[in-house]
């Protein structure tokens, strides 16, 4: 029998969180981010099961966006690096995208483009990784009136939106609101932190990303709202052992057996996405326990510690984070943050929608 590790997407616990958000700020319109192959969950699932109630969707780069369409998804798609080519606008003619410019140079390419293209801008307030200069943008969109059009919309990313003590987030959105008062744009700042944290960023439209998939941005913080997991991930017991007193377990024998240990093998490791940094002792759920790991991951196994847990055979089935174990206190012990984790799943696990899991 095949390998039973997989990812296990929860379409209800998705639409559950989208409807949630949506209702945090009901005069916004909601881009679902489905950038990174919808953070690791499986772009073209994530696409069909949003299609008919996300406003629109945000993915990084246009070749993204065309997948979606050549698979059937209509739903608007806003590509937020805009062209990295200036054959990228041909493209977004083509297949009907938006995109964001963030530079002078993709302005330029959007002018001199084959045909029209939808156009937003990206503004930098103080991020300092993509966007035009606020001082820039009157200037620009007097130039590029022409590109723009009623569904043009300024956009600006928050840099500290997840720290909720830190007012960086109310000073960049200051600043962008009086920029769209001047240019007469409608705005879009919100990312999920800034949603659930920050009422002051809510504008026409808001971008959803981790929080749709049910991982709290601000963790350890508690979340304000109830998300669900998106993402279970599962793999199988392949081999049991006893351990002696003082024997060490897997690569650099990083884990010692403090006493007569029972130790299980499980079939997932780094090369599916599981992370190396692991710590000693970060929980694995076998049986609804927590069992510790044990030793280094290596790329297709992990050891854990079952001495505590009875019954525990070949076959069973384990969480390795999802509905039951919070991903973000896995990513906490590799020192790595959620959205690593779930975006890092390889493509050898396989995206099972849970309506097709025997239970
Ligand atoms: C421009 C932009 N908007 C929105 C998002 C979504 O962010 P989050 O997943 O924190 O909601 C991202 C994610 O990286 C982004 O780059």
């Amino acid at each position: 029998m095949s390998r039973q590790t997989r990812a296990i997407i929860h379409i209800d616990a998705l639409q559950h969180n989208l409807k949630a958000l949506k209702a945090l700020a009901p005069t916004s319109q909601s881009m679902a981010i489905i950038k990174a192959d919808a953070y690791g969950h499986g772009a073209l699932t994530i696409a069909q099961a949003l299609q008919h109630q996300a406003d629109a969707f945000a993915v990084a780069i246009t070749e993204e966006a065309v997948h979606l369409r050549k698979h059937g998804i209509a739903t608007p798609i806003i590509v937020l690096e805009g062209p990295h080519q200036p054959h990228d606008c041909d493209l977004a003619a083509q297949y009907q995208l938006t995109l964001v410019a963030h530079s002078e140079a993709q302005l330029d390419w959007i002018n001199t483009a084959n045909s029209p293209v939808q156009l937003w801008l990206k503004v930098d307030t103080g991020m300092h990784r993509l966007g035009l200069s606020i001082e820039r943008v009157p200037e620009l969109v007097q130039r590029y009136q022409h590109l723009l059009n009623e569904h043009s919309v300024l956009v600006t990313h928050m840099a500290c939106a997840d720290e909720l003590d830190n007012n960086f987030t109310e000073q960049q959105t200051s600043k962008v609101e009086a920029l769209a008062r001047k240019v007469n744009l409608p705005l879009s700042i919100a990312n999920s932190p800034a949603l659930l944290y920050w009422p002051e960023t809510y504008a026409q439209w808001n971008r959803l990303g981790v929080a749709l998939y049910g991982v709290n941005p601000a963790y350890p913080r508690p979340c304000n709202l109830a998300l669900q997991p998106v993402m279970t991930l599962q793999a199988s017991i392949i081999a049991m052992r006893q351990v002696p007193k003082g024997d060490g377990v897997g690569y650099g024998q990083i884990w010692r057996a403090k006493r007569d240990s029972k130790v299980a093998t499980v079939g997932i490791g780094y090369g599916d996405g599981y992370p190396r940094h692991c710590q000693n002792g970060t929980p694995v759920l076998v049986h609804g326990q927590r069992a510790p790991l044990a030793g280094r991951v290596s790329m297709d196994m992990l050891c854990i510690d079952v001495t505590d847990i009875e019954h525990v055979k070949v076959g069973d089935l384990v969480e390795l984070w999802g509905q039951n174990l919070s991903v973000n206190e896995i990513a906490a012990s590799a020192d790595t943050i959620a959205y690593e984790l779930i975006t890092r799943v390889s493509a050898r696990v396989p995206r099972v929608s849970d309506s097709h899991v025997q239970k």
